[in-house]
């Protein structure tokens, strides 16, 4: 597909003012003081139930959070940017957001998130994602990537994760079945989808 009437923006680069605050959360880069939270996350047995690992021992987290640790820009596409999301009340870190670029003549991009389940129920997901979706929609000029349209995608029993992106306001696009073998089993992959006019949009509603 050819760039669009606003391919210019594709050429910026996304490197966040740090930290990035939301009415509960500070988003920041990974540092390696953030071992035990992230250990705590990813050693959790119903984390990674609908994500492509599985539960991690030590050295897998260490490694994890030094790859982690890199990704606190995007500059090319196909990176993505990983941050810690720290929860105020809690002084800890209790999960992670990423925004992965995918495509710069289509103006597309990928949200991802991981919580404690200790501190699910909270919409601390939603509120961490939806800073995520500002940074990918904003127009370089004021900080951000420019996207088009961002999705999310997830295992189709994944339905607490459903409901985070259906807050976020993203479309339920496309129901993939069985086109992926994720640890010894067929699963079906969902695919939600928002576009930045409607992303704007919903941030122009009037909140009562
Ligand atoms: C997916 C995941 C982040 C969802 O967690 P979650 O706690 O349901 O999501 P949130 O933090 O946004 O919290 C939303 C819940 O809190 C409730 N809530 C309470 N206070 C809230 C508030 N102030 N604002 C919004 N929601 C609030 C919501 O009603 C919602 O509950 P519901 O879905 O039962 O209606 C979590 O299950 C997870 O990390 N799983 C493992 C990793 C994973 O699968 N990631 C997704 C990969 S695609």
């Amino acid at each position: 597909m050819g760039g669009g009437p606003v391919s210019a923006y594709y050429r910026s680069v996304l490197r966040p003012a740090y930290p990035i605050y939301t009415a509960r959360l500070t988003l920041r880069p990974w540092t390696a003081d953030d071992f035990d939270d992230l250990y705590a996350v990813q050693s959790h047995p119903d984390v990674p139930r609908y994500l492509y690992w599985s539960v991690r021992d030590a050295a897998e987290v260490r490694e994890d959070l030094k790859i982690k640790s890199t990704l606190s820009a995007i500059s090319e596409v196909g990176d993505t940017l990983s941050l810690a999301v720290v929860y105020r009340e809690a002084e800890r870190v209790v999960g992670s957001v990423s925004l992965h670029w995918l495509s710069r003549e289509d103006g597309g991009g990928e949200v991802g998130y991981v919580f404690h389940p200790d501190f699910g129920g909270r919409g601390l997901a939603t509120e961490a994602a939806s800073a995520v979706l500002r940074l990918a929609f904003t127009a370089p000029i004021d900080g951000g990537l420019g996207l088009h349209r961002v999705i999310g995608r997830i295992d189709a029993r994944n339905t607490a994760s459903a409901r985070v992106l259906e807050r976020l306001g993203m479309r339920r696009e496309a129901h993939f079945v069985e086109n992926e073998y994720v640890k010894g089993e067929w699963t079906d992959e969902v695919v939600y989808a928002i576009l930045r006019r409607e992303w704007a949009a919903r941030r122009a509603q009037p909140r009562i």
